[in-house]
């Protein structure tokens, strides 16, 4: 079984990228990096979380590259601290396979873990 099915399909993810965004985007320390689009940056979370969980493949969408999308944005530790953060406070309140959370926390943090790196040495160019 995918992880994509053990954490409950699109209606959780969906819940989970709700969640998570909603409180983003009222956070004093994250709202600033982000674009007023907010769906926009949901629906393409959406995409990406269903891509990376194994869930069904969308033929239009071409892989995505964290490090592109993230790579000119003054990302630091500390916003990829509460970035989790907020993963993890969304993640217990939308998902209840206890396993496939702490999976996809897992893999969440080695993708922040990424990001922050490829920003970071962006930033000392
Ligand atoms: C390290 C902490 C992170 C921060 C602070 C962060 C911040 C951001 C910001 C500010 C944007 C909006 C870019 C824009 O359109 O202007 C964005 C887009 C996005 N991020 Fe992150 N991000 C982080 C980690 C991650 C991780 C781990 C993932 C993978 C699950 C991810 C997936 C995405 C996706 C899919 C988009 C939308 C890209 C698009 O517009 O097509 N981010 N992120």
């Amino acid at each position: 079984m995918s992880l994509y099915e053990m954490l409950g399909g699109e209606q959780v993810l969906t819940s989970l990228i709700h969640s998570f965004y909603h409180q983003v985007y009222h956070d004093s320390l994250l709202r600033p990096l982000f674009p007023d689009d907010r769906h926009r940056v949901e629906q393409a979370q959406f995409a990406f979380l269903t891509q990376m969980t194994g869930g069904p493949r969308d033929p239009n969408q071409p892989p995505t590259s964290l490090a592109m999308i993230h790579r000119l944005l003054p990302i630091r530790k500390e916003h990829a601290i509460r970035w989790l953060e907020l993963m993890e406070i969304a993640s217990l309140d939308t998902i209840p396979n206890e396993e496939a959370r702490l999976q996809l926390l897992e893999r969440l943090r080695i993708g922040a873990t990424n990001v922050l790196r490829v920003c970071e040495a962006h930033q000392m160019d």
